[in-house]
C-alpha cells in the first residue's frame, strides 16, 4: 500500500451551506474530474458551473485528506444501511422520512462521576463543533466520503468524568418499533447496540455527528445524533443514539451477537483479513466505476495504529 498518510483530515474552517457544497460537486462532475482535484483550478470553464453564482475557480474542492472528493448529498442520503427501517438501502430514506427526532435526549450513565441526560439542543451548543470529511468503509465492501458535522466523542466523555474502573463505552439506538418497522423483526436483538474501548472512544477521530454537508442530520443517516468511527467498518458507527454507558465489561454488539464469526468487536478496517464470505482487499467507492484498494485502518493508521500495538492484526476480531 503506497497511499500517503497525512496526520489530520481536512477541516473546512466553516460549515459551508449545502448549495455551495452541491455546486462544488456538480462542478466536479461537469468537469469530468472525480479524482486528481489539483487539476481543477487550472481547467475551470465557467460554463461547466451552470447557474451556480460563485465563480468556479474560486471554489475549493471538498476532498478528504487523501484528495478524494466527497460523495454527493444524494449519494449519501439515498443509499443507507439502517436495519431499523429496512434492509433495502434505497428504501431507508422514504421509510424514515417522518421519523420523530425532536424532542430527543441522550443519557450518559454508568461508571461516571457526573451522569447526565443531555437535550439534543444542548449538545449542539455545549461542545466546540467540528467539520470532518471522512471515508466510511462498510463491511460489505462499498465506501463513501462524507463531510460530517459534529463534535469529538471525547468532549462529551470528559464532561461526565469516567471513573478509573471504566474501560468500555456502550452505545444504544432508540427502540421505537411503532416508527421503525424493522424493529418488528425477531431475527435481530433490538435495540441496536455497539461498543468501543474507552481509549478508542477518546481518540480525536471518533465523533458524534449531528449533521452532514452543513445540514441537520437526515433521518436515514442517523438523526439526530450518531457515532462516526472512521477507522472501523461502518457498522460500528451506530445511529440515532439515546444512551451511552461507561462500563468495565466489554459490551455486546448487535452484529457480533447475530454472527460472531463474521463481525468482531473491534472491526478495524483491514484489507488483509477477509470476511468469511468475501474479500476485504478492495472496495467499491460509490460513484466510481473501478474498485480501489482498501487501506489498513481505512487510511487512518497514523492516528490509531498505536491503540492496537499489542494485538495480532492478522486475526479476525
Ligand atoms: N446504526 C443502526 N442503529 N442501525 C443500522 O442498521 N447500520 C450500520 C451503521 N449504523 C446501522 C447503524 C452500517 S452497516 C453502516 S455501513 C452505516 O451505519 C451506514 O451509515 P450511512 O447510512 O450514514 O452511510
Amino acid at each position: 500500500m503506497t497511499h500517503p498518510l497525512k496526520s489530520m483530515p481536512v477541516r473546512p474552517s466553516e460549515i459551508t451551506p449545502k448549495d455551495v457544497y452541491l455546486s462544488r460537486r456538480d462542478f466536479i462532475k461537469a468537469a469530468g474530474i472525480l479524482a486528481g482535484s489539483a487539476a481543477l483550478a487550472a481547467c475551470a470553464p465557467a460554463e461547466a458551473e451552470g447557474t451556480s453564482p460563485a465563480p468556479a475557480q474560486n471554489l475549493p474542492v471538498l476532498t478528504d485528506e487523501l484528495g478524494d472528493p466527497a460523495n454527493t448529498f444524494d449519494e449519501i442520503t439515498k443509499y443507507n444501511n439502517y436495519y431499523e427501517f429496512s434492509t433495502n438501502k434505497e428504501a431507508v430514506a422514504p421509510l424514515s422520512k417522518n421519523f420523530t427526532t425532536s424532542p430527543w435526549t441522550l443519557e450518559v450513565t454508568g461508571m461516571v462521576g457526573k451522569p447526565k441526560t443531555f437535550g439534543i439542543e444542548d449538545l449542539l451548543t455545549m461542545f466546540p463543533q467540528v467539520d470532518r470529511i471522512y471515508r466510511l468503509r462498510c463491511v460489505e465492501a462499498w465506501s463513501m466520503v462524507i463531510p460530517w458535522n459534529g463534535f469529538p466523542l471525547a468532549s462529551l466523555l470528559k464532561q461526565v468524568e469516567p471513573t478509573s474502573d471504566a474501560q468500555y463505552v456502550r452505545f444504544e439506538t432508540v427502540y421505537r418499533p411503532e416508527e421503525m418497522k424493522g424493529q418488528g423483526s425477531a431475527f435481530y436483538p433490538w435495540p441496536y447496540q455497539e461498543g468501543l474501548r474507552l481509549d478508542e472512544a477518546m481518540n480525536d477521530l471518533a465523533i458524534l455527528a449531528t449533521g452532514l454537508y452543513g445540514e441537520m442530520m437526515p433521518s436515514q443517516n442517523g438523526a439526530p445524533i450518531r457515532l462516526v468511527v472512521p477507522w472501523k467498518y461502518g457498522f460500528k458507527s451506530i445511529k440515532s443514539i439515546v444512551k451511552i454507558e461507561l462500563t468495565d465489561k466489554r459490551p455486546e454488539t448487535l452484529w457480533s451477537t447475530v454472527a460472531p464469526n463474521e463481525y468482531g468487536f473491534y472491526a478495524n478496517v483491514n484489507p488483509n483479513v477477509d470476511h468469511p464470505r468475501w474479500s476485504q482487499a478492495s472496495e467499491r467507492r460509490i460513484g466510481e466505476l473501478t474498485r480501489r484498494e482498501t487501506l489498513m485502518f481505512n487510511g487512518y493508521g497514523e492516528q490509531v495504529a498505536d491503540l492496537y500495538a499489542d494485538m495480532d492484526l492478522s486475526l479476525h476480531y
